[in-house]
This record gives C-alpha cells, structure tokens and sequence, in this order.
C-alpha cells in the first residue's frame, strides 16, 4: 500500500536531483488525540540542530543565490499531523553545506524558509551539500505550524558512504532520490 510520504512528489525541471520529505508533526498538546497515520507516518524523527542555524533566513524557494555551482537539487515534500492531514502556513527553515562541506555563517547562502501551501507543500530548489567532517551529506530543518512545537531535523542522502562514520544519521530520514533528465 503507497503510504503518504510516498504521495508527494515534486518534479525538477531542468538537470539535477529531486528528493522527498514528509514532515509528520505531533499534534499540540491541548488538542484531542487523533486517529494516528499508517505506521509509515509515525512522527519524523528529530535531530541534532549542529552549531550552523541562524535565525532570520529569507523567505523564498531558491537558496541558491543564482550561483551555478554543485548538483542541482530539488527537495520537497509535505508536512502532515499526525491525523495524515496536510497542514497549511507551516514554517519550514532550511540550511545545509555547500558542495565544499562549507556553511555561510555571515550570509544567507543556502539557507531560506518558506511556508506550506494549502495541502501542506513546500520545496526548495537548492543543491546536493558535500559532507565535511564525520558528518555525511545531509540538510537540516526546522518546521512549526503555527502555535505547534518545533521539529528540528534533518535529512540524509541514499548510498553515502559517510552514514557509517556519521553519530547523527538515522536511516529513517534518508530521502528518496530521483535524478531528473536535462531539457
Ligand atoms: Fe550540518
């Protein structure tokens, strides 16, 4: 049976990747409990902030600053309660290394937020980030709906070598990958 994450699909024109993530937030506190999803939409797992966040990221899709360097790629997916229903005007911040394993810390490249659409969609046209360090390829993320709690996280790459030296990859956050043909 196709579950949820399995939906969602976002196409890239153009050469370069295309990846999926459903973020599956809990539902706040004071709301009623709901029917849960398949087991497939259990809560996406949470992980490590690192020392690179910055607060204030521009609102936008492309991250790139127009520059034409790496693997083009274009991530995107959904963010569901845990009732499976899409969830419209989450907040969903991005910022991941480039294709040196660099971070900009003084400014906004490869970093943007924007926020879900009506049936809970978002995607970023950013591209593949190098791993550095013991860290393997991976971007992070930060998603809320509004007055719900923060799900820091973040997403890993299939067949990377560097997932058995990395202490923070979890296979459940490895994103399905497609590689898209050029026009
Ligand atoms: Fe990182």
């Amino acid at each position: 049976m196709q579950s949820r994450r399995d939906i969602l699909h976002v196409l890239a024109a153009g050469a370069g990747l295309s990846a999926t993530l459903t973020a599956v937030l809990a539902q706040p506190a004071e709301l009623e409990p709901t029917p849960s999803c398949t087991d497939k939409d259990a809560p996406t797992p949470a992980a490590n902030t690192g020392p690179y966040f910055r607060p204030g990221s521009p609102e936008r899709v492309d991250v790139t600053d127009g520059r034409a360097e790496g693997t083009p790629l274009l991530v995107g997916g959904g963010v569901l309660g845990r009732d499976c229903r899409p969830i419209a005007r989450a907040i969903v911040d991005l910022w991941q290394a480039d294709n040196g394993g660099q971070y900009d810390t003084s400014g906004t490249y490869l970093r943007g937020h924007q926020y879900t659409d009506g049936g809970g969609r978002w995607a970023f046209a950013t591209i593949v980030p190098a791993p550095y360090t013991f860290r393997s390829m991976h971007i992070h993320f930060r998603v809320q709906r509004a007055g719900g709690a923060l799900l820091t996280t973040q997403v890993f790459f299939p067949g990377d070598p560097g997932h058995d030296r990395d202490p923070q990859f979890d296979p459940r956050l490895v994103l399905p990958l497609s590689r898209n043909a050029g026009t």
